[in-house]
């Protein structure tokens, strides 16, 4: 180890970026960068704290879930996403919105088993004969947990290969819950090992099958016409293209990416861990032995009719939802007020912007509308000011080619005046 790394942990935040500027000869420009946006409760939430890494925060409007509209406060870095997601969602409220049923919701404990050679059905009796002891103990590991209702539930047993998983199915009520899944899955562990098991591993497991999401639109046509095609024609388009998403890896992996655009962005605005969704999301779309289209569009007489399902296991209590103060205000904007009903307007949110981009990628193609945005960050990232910002896109937006050396050329012929 680095001597400069010895310690690091223990130091404040001006000590780590001190030892840093030294160790990495860093400018001043970067010392600024990095000390421009620091918090104390970013030093409190992760080990060898630097600065607080900032993402743009938008809101994605129009949304109807359930007769109820919503603005949705999104975390993301891609221009176009909550353009789209919101030109998505009008679509959808124009012909009555997205319909998303009530969640049912529990998350999995998983304690693996590693059984004797030959004896995985007598520990599988045992264990299904041990049920209610195994479910109290998961319970008494967090009491406080039953008192509001929810707590070790089920039980189920599996055996995937050579191994025995004891699932525990957990309500945690309106919490994120992993921490307290992981508690009640170690203490069944510890059990299981006093009693002779040779436990390999307890926590929970982010392929949230209870915790699944649905939600439906019904789209009339006519709302999908783009100057070149009719709505219909963009519909039945769309309803291939969605079928290729059902036969095709290569481009379901880039469909599921467009509908986790949107679903992640509202994930980190309210405060969930976006890697637990991205990951059950992607296990859940290979279920059928094939990664496939989470969703699907299909045209049904004037209306073309979107679907989708996926695990949603999200909180709006716990992890980092408390502690910081823009998670709790973007809960006031988007009038969200509990786990169920974030799980439904997640997944609405998911399908508009899926809907936007297969609408695209169905008629006029994807760079169209992505590149009115992508010239505005290219403006910015050439050094516009704001009030540059917008002449030099517009000027970006009239030309052929458009790069790097292109848009400083137009900002150098804008600060000439020309
Ligand atoms: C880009 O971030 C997402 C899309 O590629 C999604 C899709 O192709 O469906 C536009």
């Amino acid at each position: 180890m680095n001597d400069w790394q010895h310690g690091f942990y223990k130091l404040s935040p001006e000590q780590r970026r001190a030892r840093l500027y030294a160790a990495r000869h860093l400018s001043m420009d970067d010392q600024n960068v990095l000390e421009e946006r620091t918090s104390t409760l970013g030093d409190q939430l992760v080990e060898n704290y630097l600065t607080d890494y900032s993402l743009p925060e938008g809101v994605a409007l129009n949304l109807t879930v359930n007769g109820k509209e919503y603005a949705v406060p999104m975390v993301v870095e891609e221009p176009s996403v909550i353009a789209a997601a919101s030109n998505g969602a009008q679509r959808v409220s124009r012909s009555g919105g997205f319909t998303a049923p009530q969640q049912v919701r529990a998350l999995i404990g998983q304690v693996v088993i590693v059984p004797e050679k030959g004896r995985t059905q007598e520990n599988l009796a045992w264990l299904g004969d041990h049920k209610d002891e195994i479910l109290q103990v998961a319970n008494a590991a967090h009491p406080s947990m039953q008192k509001r209702g929810g707590g070790a539930k089920d039980m189920q047993l599996r055996t995937p290969g050579d191994f025995i998983s004891v699932d525990l199915v957990i309500d945690v009520s309106q919490a994120m819950g992993a921490n307290s899944v992981n508690t009640m899955a170690e203490a069944v562990a510890h059990w299981l090992t006093d009693k002779g098991y040779n436990v390999l591993t307890a926590i929970l497991s982010n392929y949230a099958t209870h915790s699944l999401q649905s939600v439906e639109c019904r789209i009339d046509v006519r709302y999908l016409a783009t100057p070149q095609m009719s709505g219909r024609q963009v519909a039945e388009r769309m309803a291939q293209l969605s079928e290729l998403a059902q036969v095709d890896p290569y481009r379901a992996a880039t469909h599921n990416k467009g509908i986790m655009n949107g679903i992640d962005a509202v994930m980190i605005a309210s405060g969930n861990d976006w890697r637990a969704i991205e990951a059950g999301a992607h296990a859940y779309a290979v279920k059928d032995g094939q990664y496939k289209g989470l969703s699907t569009w299909t045209v049904d007489g004037d209306y073309l009719v979107g679907k989708m399902t996926l695990p949603l296991p999200v909180g709006v209590v716990g992890g980092s939802i408390g502690l910081n103060p823009l998670t709790k205000t973007n809960y006031k904007v988007s009038g969200i007020e509990n786990a169920e009903e974030l799980a439904a307007v997640t997944a609405s949110l998911g399908l508009a912007q899926n809907l936007a981009a297969v609408r695209a990628l169905a008629s006029s193609g994807i760079q169209a509308g992505h590149m009115k945005l992508q010239y505005r960050s290219l403006a910015v990232s050439v050094g516009a000011t704001p009030e540059e910002v917008p002449v030099v896109t517009k000027r970006l937006a009239e030309l052929d080619h458009v790069d790097m050396r292109v848009a400083q050329e137009v900002l150098a012929q804008v600060r000439r005046g020309e």
